[in-house]
């Protein structure tokens, strides 16, 4: 039996983790939970990211899931934390809900040279200070110079894939990196969206600086984990299939997800 390998997101753009993934254990089931109808998380508080993200991830371990990857950096950022410590052991003591932020630090040491990293994200997930926290854990002596790129999102979100608008912004985001620190080997692309314009980040930013991307870095660190924990591992269901779930219309998340995932989509509207 067993029950489908979750992933949460407040959108799209964990679709480009969930893809990753299901690239790497294909066989596995997966049910995909994109909170459309609330999304951009990136600017909302504290609480409400927390709440938000508690009904989503409760909705997935409701529906059976014994292992959750909240693939949102925002969410992992401003939630995680308290899920795991305080209302996991409470609600669903023998599941597990796992993040993006310690998987990204625990790599980033293999891509920094100078030790000087840069890190886009959204305002929320820069004012948390959860990656220069789990990065000075992880790889001690590594700086990163966060700069958060609030207009990224809605660009992506409005289908705005590529062209002047977005390289305008892209430009003015890497001058402020810059600005903040010259000799920076490597871009980490720590928010779910920016996999998706990583063609645009790339012809902007210079050759000798690394981009790194973490729908690359996710997915093994994952079966990594489901390597080690055998427990859980059994525990998943491996059919092959794949579902999603969005809090939005329908035929909105089917479009944009079948241009994202590069196949046709089906999903299922809920009220979480
Ligand atoms: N999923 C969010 C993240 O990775 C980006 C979109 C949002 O702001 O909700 O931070």
């Amino acid at each position: 039996m067993g029950g489908p390998l979750g992933v949460f997101d407040s959108g799209f753009g964990g679709l480009t983790i969930f893809k990753g993934i299901r690239s790497q254990i294909p066989e596995y089931d997966f049910l995909y939970l994109g909170d459309n109808a609330r999304t951009p998380y990136g600017n909302r508080s504290f609480e409400t990211v927390l709440a938000f993200s508690i009904e989503a991830v409760n909705y997935l371990l409701k529906s059976g899931c014994p292992l959750v990857v909240v693939a949102c950096n925002t969410a992992s950022a401003k939630a995680l934390r308290t899920i795991q410590q305080n209302w996991l052991p409470k609600h669903f003591p023998d599941r597990r809900v796992l993040g993006v932020i310690r998987p990204t630090a625990e790599a980033v040491s293999n891509f920094t040279k100078t030790k000087k990293v840069g890190l886009w994200a959204t305002t929320g997930t820069v004012k948390s200070g959860s990656f220069p926290i789990e990065i000075e854990k992880l790889a001690p002596g590594v700086q990163v110079f966060q700069q958060a790129c609030p207009l990224l999102v809605p660009l992506v979100e409005a289908g705005e894939l590529d062209g002047e608008g977005l390289h305008h912004f892209i430009q003015k985001y890497w001058r402020l990196t810059m600005a903040q620190c010259g000799d920076i080997d490597t871009l980490l692309l720590a928010c779910t969206h920016y996999p998706l314009i990583y063609n645009e980040i790339r012809k902007i930013i210079p050759e000798s600086v690394r981009i790194v991307s973490q729908d690359k870095i996710i997915p093994p660190s994952l079966v990594d984990y489901l390597s080690r924990h055998p427990e859980i591992d059994s525990r998943l269901a491996k059919n092959g299939t794949a579902q999603f779930l969005t809090t939005e219309e329908e035929s909105f998340f089917n479009q944009l997800a079948g241009v994202f995932l590069g196949e046709s989509v089906r999903s299922q509207k809920v009220v979480l």
